[in-house]
């Protein structure tokens, strides 16, 4: 019987076009929208494989009755929406999207460092609001990158290319967090946290979120940093406790935050962080360029061939747990 995959959200249709080539029936949510957890939890029940978006709930519930699946490929590197454990212990691959997105991702934070730390944000607004009224000798001023150091929480695929970015272009110093030393050409050092925190300039994160990441960015570690320090986040909002920050900004304990992701998301309108002037917020876009989403599509639909064909998932998040 010919096998039909679920896409929960409509995204560049190359993945699509390769499902079909190969013989699936691949349905498309039709909904300008995220389906709701019942919405997808009930769609599922008709479907042989998934390729699910970072803001799909794919918990216990939702895997225990969709245990039928074959395979489930998520549009996005980051995989906490997905319980892995419960479905590695259902035997259910889950696919990902690593590497394509990491120089769309790396540039986003890049972007966020120099948007922040040069005020871009208010000083775009002061025009919009009729508040330019000359040039002015000491509005608007920021911090250059030039020279400065970069700390790296997370020294994986999307931090090693910033650091590599900053490093080459603005001659940085590079300090990073990780389990463990990563070879690298920049002469990057890897330090304890406490010391990244009050030695870094600018503050890239990028970690999986996950029990222990969850909020590790709170009030002691804002005290920590310096007066100038930049915060750019592009992994997930829940890694910051938002509340700390919101605080560190608006009493200058560090100077700006880049923010690609928030919590919750979306972003509430009424919440603080549009509203203060140090504070550049953008919807998760990180991987929102042509090319990495085309690439995305393609991973996610090899992920979902090998899964419905009993082969190894080209990124397959729980591979050791599923493999003999
Ligand atoms: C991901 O793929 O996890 C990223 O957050 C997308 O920007």
């Amino acid at each position: 019987m010919q096998k039909k995959v679920f896409i929960t959200r409509s995204i560049l249709p190359d993945g699509a076009e390769l499902l079909r080539a190969r013989g699936y029936k691949v349905d498309v949510s039709e909904l300008d929208r995220p389906m709701t957890y019942e919405e997808l939890k009930s769609k599922a029940h008709g479907y042989d494989a998934l390729i699910t978006m970072l803001n799909d709930r794919i918990d216990e519930a939702f895997l225990k009755s969709n245990s039928h699946l074959k395979v489930i490929s998520n549009y996005a590197v980051g995989f906490n929406n997905i319980d892995i454990k419960m479905a590695s212990s259902l035997k259910i691959p889950i696919g990902n999207t690593p590497d394509v997105l990491t120089e769309a991702t790396a540039e986003v934070a890049l972007g966020l460092m120099i948007a922040a730390s040069r005020n871009f944000l208010s000083a775009e607004r002061s025009g919009e609001q009729g508040q330019w009224k000359n040039w002015h000798p000491t509005e608007h001023l920021g911090f250059a990158l030039s020279g400065k150091t970069l700390g790296v929480v997370g020294f994986g695929r999307i931090g090693l290319r910033l650091a590599s970015m900053c490093a080459r272009a603005f001659n940085m110093k590079i300090i990073y967090v990780a389990n463990s030393e990563k070879e690298n050409s920049l002469a990057a050092i890897k330090v304890e946290l406490s010391e990244l925190l009050s030695k870094s300039d600018f503050i890239s994160l990028h970690l999986p979120l996950n029990c222990t990441t969850k909020n590790m960015i709170g009030k002691a570690e804002f005290d920590s940093m310096k007066k100038n320090a930049v915060l750019v986040n592009t992994a997930r909002g829940e890694i910051v406790d938002q509340a700390a920050l919101i605080k560190a900004l608006k009493e200058n304990t560090i100077f700006a935050a880049g923010l690609d992701v928030t919590d919750p998301e979306p972003l509430p309108i009424e919440n603080e962080l549009f509203k203060l002037k140090n504070a550049i917020v953008l919807p998760h876009i990180g991987s929102a360029t042509y090319e990495a989403r085309r690439a995305m599509s393609i991973l996610a639909a090899k992920n979902i061939i090998a899964g419905l064909e009993d082969h190894e998932l080209e990124a397959w998040v729980n591979k050791k747990d599923l493999l003999p």
